[in-house]
């Protein structure tokens, strides 16, 4: 036997029969077999019971933290909107607020904030003053501190409760406090302050729930050992927003025509956006804690998230049934990596903190103020659709949305003036939860015209009037179906209420919290060393922040040249981004993260090869071999349609001495990694000769001069177009290393030298050659280079100790691309 406890018989009951639904309902779920047919049993007497029952009943609420921000800006109100809801259905109220200061102090704080209480805008005044009055008739002040006070708390309920006639219904405590002293005040709500057993509990908290998995778990196991999971109501305000409250109910209601829409065949992508002007002053010792990601992406985001993605149950309105299947798309994220974030930070931020937090001048946050993050789902309704979540503080408008973006494989033959205005099947089509802010300037869901007429309830949502010259994202505004709410409620308003009506479906239960913290750890782990890209804030940012995704990686569309520049003896901060003239000894520095560097890279001897070749018909270009380059290659080899192969001579700068199919030999890399992907001419192609008559370097077998004539037969002048060259840990470049005079100056074109690690032999370029080079590019990447990369920004010419030091092109140019890893470390 199945009770069903859906929206006919739920609200067929008054708020208190609702709320022993709720422990009925839940009861229910968690009960086996024949347990469950007795306990439906039960439920239906209690609540036959209840519905009997004649005293009326008395919930109070406990409002801790109640001289704090949150509270004076929107938890009075929301207490006060209950109250105005409720009151004349049966319940009396009692509103304790509570905090640790003084009962005078508290009272004079409490007084005010009840003084500035509004009622909505269409209530008579006369009727407002009257009901106003009652309520702070019902709100006390007291001081909560000690178990004892707690204790008297709740003897005076009780006292209170007897003396009026009344039973007492539940007891709602709000946390408005910060998390470190939950445990304490949870413990003393368990020992001192539960209600008697016919009444129920529930527990209000507010994030931060956990700073990563293992807080979290933590902190949620301390709070499981004093309060089951239905007495708690974690708050994510996010969730109490009207146009997120709707997101389901849109789903719902308008499943006939999204039922097919809904998924990868037809959702191009997904847009999740929080984007605020205010930056984090005043709040900097908090959020150096958290940052972006924990403080916005982790829950208000994700939230959103899965409202969009999870399947939708058959009864929306079943808490259960929403929860669960807000876990199963927990589920089914594909886990993130490094590459599946861009991470930023605006310019003030650390200076901010230096002040707030008395940090040393030399002080630098890593804490990222903007994030953009790609997710996959991994499940047949959305494989392959790209999630993009951002979210970022002082950036140029403050506004928030969820955009789904649908693919669109429409044709027009006419002309645009033919278009049947708005309904153009060759126009975007999206949908819009517009959640609040930005140029609309209230929260609204758009549906594009060409879509479908969107069925919203009209007792509480009206179609929005045109604003002309209006466009978002793309289209005017009349080429949207477009609702806002008749009457705009803020988050914390609703979700007081909805904890009152027992909606735990708009709060975050453990296993959702948890599941949450499991998807996002991991990313967290893997970013705590990034260096954030700096943005300057505001308009100011220009396209600096905008990224962009290929595959399941995202990167800034817009490289930066100029990063970095480390100081003559201090080891490179973050601080030293954004210094204009980026170099590194006195010659230009390109620094980025990998993928970004080696696709500068690769696009700079892109550009070249395609200058050379237009003006000179060929393009000669010198190429070291190592693990460096590799990544290199492939991006040359996938990426650069465009790129002048046929006229292209390659060249190696240097060989290790073993035959050319050996793993080792640079030839064979280059040829795994470039070659056999391009079409190079294979008489363009010159690897070294380091086999001949069946020996390897010989010196009587003069490989290196062959190689030297080969040059200068085909390289005018003996000047390459570009050489690549690497740095080693030890300062050696090419096949020339420290100690050892061998190709350091002299006539020599080509030598042969012996490296300090097998293979011993090499054959190499020489320095004067490599200086005749129109354009050498040195790339040094990784963690392992960090200690060389500063050693050589000091030292002056010294190519004998460290080769690298010799590398000044005669009359080309030198550039240096070093990877963040090579020079933060
Ligand atoms: C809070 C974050 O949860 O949400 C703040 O801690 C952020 O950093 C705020 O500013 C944004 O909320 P809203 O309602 O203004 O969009």
């Amino acid at each position: 036997m199945e009770l069903d406890f859906s929206e006919p018989v739920y609200s067929s009951v008054g708020a208190t029969e609702r709320t022993s639904v709720c422990l009925c309902t839940l009861l229910l779920r968690v009960c086996p077999g024949v347990w469950k047919m007795l306990m439906a049993a039960v439920c239906v007497a209690l609540l036959s019971g209840l519905q009997a029952q004649d005293h009326p009943g008395q919930v109070s609420i406990i409002l801790l933290g109640a001289t704090g921000d949150l509270a004076r800006k929107y938890l009075w109100q929301g207490l006060f909107h209950l109250y105005l809801e409720e009151v004349g259905k049966g319940h009396h109220f009692r509103f304790h607020g509570t905090a640790l200061t003084s009962t005078e102090q508290g009272q004079e704080a409490i007084a005010k904030v009840l003084e500035s209480l509004s009622c909505p805008g269409d209530m008579a005044s006369g009727h407002c003053a009257e009901l106003k009055a009652q309520f702070q008739q019902l709100s006390e002040y007291r001081r909560l501190k000690t178990p004892e006070d707690y204790l008297a708390l709740s003897k005076d309920i009780e006292a209170q409760v007897e003396h009026e006639g009344l039973r007492e219904t539940g007891r709602i405590f709000y946390l408005s406090v910060p998390p470190f002293s939950y445990v304490d005040i949870a413990r003393n709500i368990n020992s001192s302050c539960r209600p008697g057993p016919s009444a129920w509990l529930r527990v209000v908290l507010e994030k931060p729930f956990g700073h990563d998995l293992h807080s979290a778990q933590q902190l949620a196991a301390e709070l499981g050992s004093f309060f089951r999971e239905e007495e708690m109501y974690r708050v994510d305000h996010y969730l109490g927003k009207q146009v997120v409250a709707q997101i389901l109910p849109f789903r719902d209601q308008n499943r006939a025509a999204l039922d097919g829409l809904w998924n990868r065949h037809h959702v191009e992508r997904v847009e999740i956006v929080m984007k605020e002007t205010l930056d984090a002053e005043g709040r900097t010792s908090f959020y150096e804690e958290y940052g972006v990601i924990r403080d916005v992406l982790q829950n208000h985001l994700t939230e959103v998230l899965t409202l969009v993605a999870m399947e939708l149950p058959v009864n929306t309105s079943s808490p259960e049934a929403v929860l669960q299947h807000k876990l199963q798309a927990f589920q089914a994220l594909r886990g993130l990596q490094r590459h599946s974030a861009v991470l930023g930070q605006y310019q003030a931020y650390s200076g901010q903190v230096r002040r707030e937090l008395q940090k040393p001048d030399n002080f630098h946050s890593l804490t990222p103020t903007f994030a953009g993050i790609l997710v996959h789902i991994d499940n047949l309704r959305w494989e392959g659709v790209p999630f993009i979540l951002m979210s970022g503080k002082a950036l140029d408008e403050r506004v928030s949305y969820v955009r789904i973006l649908f693919k669109n494989q429409a044709f027009c033959v006419q002309s645009e003036k033919h278009w049947v205005a708005a309904q153009s099947r060759c126009l975007p089509r999206q949908i819009i939860f517009y959640i609040g802010h930005g140029e609309l300037d209230s929260p609204a869901v758009l549906v594009s015209r060409n879509l479908f007429r969107p069925t919203l309830p009209s007792a509480s949502w009206k179609e929005v009037e045109g604003q002309p010259g209006l466009r978002l994202f793309g289209l005017p505004l009349s080429d949207y179906y477009a609702y806002s709410p008749v009457r705009e409620q803020d988050a914390y308003s609703l979700l007081i209420s909805h904890i009152f009506h027992c909606r735990k479906d708009s709060f975050v239960t453990t296993e959702n919290l948890l599941a949450s913290w499991v998807f996002w750890t991991p990313l967290l782990d893997s970013l705590a060393h990034e260096v954030p890209r700096f943005y300057p804030g505001g308009a100011e940012n220009g396209q600096l922040l905008d990224f962009e995704f290929s595959g399941s990686h995202l990167s800034f569309s817009q490289l930066l040249p100029e990063q970095l520049v480390p100081g003559p003896d201090s080891a490179p901060l973050p601080s030293d981004f954004q210094v204009l003239t980026a170099k590194y000894r006195d010659s230009p520095l390109i620094s980025a993260w990998p993928e970004e560097l080696i696709a500068r890279l690769a696009g700079d001897i892109e550009a070249a090869a395609v200058r050379a070749v237009r003006r000179f018909g060929e393009f000669h270009l010198a190429l070291s071999g190592g693990s460096s380059p590799v990544a290199l290659f492939q991006q040359l080899a996938a990426g650069h349609y465009s790129f002048p192969w046929a006229h292209t001579h390659l060249w190696l700068v240097d060989e290790r001495c073993v035959p050319l199919w050996d793993p080792e030999s640079n030839f064979q890399g280059l040829q795994t990694h470039l070659l056999q992907h391009v079409r190079v001419p294979h008489y363009n192609v010159h690897p070294m000769p380091v086999h001949r008559r069946q020996r390897l370097c010989a010196e009587e077998d003069q490989g290196a001069q062959a190689y030297a004539e080969e040059i200068s037969a085909l390289v005018t002048n003996g000047s390459f177009d570009l050489v690549l060259l690497g740095m080693g840990t030890d300062g050696h470049t090419a096949s020339l290393f420290p100690q050892s005079p061998a190709g350091l100056d002299g006539e020599q074109l080509v030598v042969l030298t012996t490296s300090p690690s097998s293979p011993h032999q090499r054959m190499s370029l020489s320095l004067p050659l490599i200086n005749r080079a129109r354009k050498v590019a040195v790339l040094v990447m990784g963690r392992m280079k960090r200690e060389i990369a500063m050693l050589v920004s000091r030292v002056g010419h010294e190519p004998k100790k460290w080769p690298i030091s010799g590398v000044l092109p005669d009359s080309g140019q030198l550039v240096w691309y070093m990877d963040y890893d090579a020079f933060l470390g």
